[in-house]
């Protein structure tokens, strides 16, 4: 079990678990800030780096990056906040949150993930986001972005995130839903005739292994499951749900049965711990 404040000490450590602010990391270097709003030029700004993602995945992970803090921003203040993201794969996120002020750690499952970079960046913890290895309570921000989908018990990660979180601060959930055109990853759209069937059909034709597995690595999660657990939940006050690459002005779709699920696309939702 390890706290924020014993992370953050054992930054001079040379243990395997660094840490945090790192102030002598260019801050910006190749992280290219935010698409800034949340109007409908953020959100073509987004799905267009998305879809370049595979030739240019350092512009788009830079642009999520500046995003999420940008997002997380508008709930709570990033300054000397202790951040915990879970699910960091090889850190995408870390200079932006750094350079937001906060301090940041991340944990991730796969250790080939966390060295997809080359190196282990300073702040990685390697564990799982089923059991976070910290105490109750640690962080004053609890920030994961597409996750939830990939593991075995979503609602246990999310349980996990509320607990490691302290006494009202913010869990800022974010995932991809089942039924939204990126549900079956890789394999979509081809996931709207079933997970399976999509993967058979995506490996017979690419004769590569999906990296996304359904039953496996990627799970179906509803939005309207999604809402149910949170607004169930008596340890935390949920603040927002939107649509997460949506404008403003299409979160209201989330009061629709149905409809939601197909266009909501990835679904945020961001929770005080009570
Ligand atoms: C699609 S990537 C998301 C990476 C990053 N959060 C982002 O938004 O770009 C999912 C990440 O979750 C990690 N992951 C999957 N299951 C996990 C678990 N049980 N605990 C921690 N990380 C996990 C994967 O290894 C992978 O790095």
């Amino acid at each position: 079990m390890t706290s924020a404040a014993e992370v953050t000490r054992t930054a001079a450590a040379p243990t395997s678990t660094s840490a945090t602010t790192d102030p002598g990391a260019p801050p910006t270097r190749a992280w290219r800030g935010s698409p800034a709003g949340t109007g409908i030029r953020r959100s073509v700004r987004l799905f267009n780096a998305c879809r370049r993602e595979p030739a240019d995945p350092d512009g788009f992970y830079s642009l999520l990056a500046g995003d999420s803090v940008d997002q997380v921003s508008r709930y709570a203040s990033l300054l000397d906040a202790s951040v915990l993201d879970v699910g960091g794969g090889p850190g995408y996120f870390r200079r932006a949150f750094n350079a937001a002020g906060a301090s940041y750690v991340w944990v991730e499952a796969d250790v080939d993930e966390l060295l997809a970079r080359g190196v282990r960046e300073p702040g990685s913890v390697l564990g799982s986001a089923l059991a976070l290895p910290f105490h109750d309570g640690s962080f004053d921000v609890c920030y994961s972005s597409n996750v939830l989908e990939h593991v075995t018990d979503p609602w246990l990660m999310a349980s996990e995130m509320i607990r490691v979180t302290r006494p009202g601060g913010l869990v800022f959930l974010t995932f991809t839903n089942w039924l939204s055109p990126w549900g079956g990853h890789e394999t979509s759209p081809w996931h709207y005739l079933g997970g399976g069937y999509a993967l058979r059909r995506y490996e017979r034709r690419r004769k590569v292994a999906a990296k996304n597995r359904f039953g496996s690595s990627l799970f179906q999660i509803s939005v309207a499951e999604a809402l149910e657990w949170a607004r169930g939940r008596e340890d935390v006050q949920l603040l927002d749900a939107r649509p997460r690459y949506l404008p403003e002005w299409a979160k209201p779709v989330l009061g629709v049965p149905g409809v939601r699920e197909l266009v909501t696309w990835n679904l945020t939702l961001v929770m005080r711990r009570g």
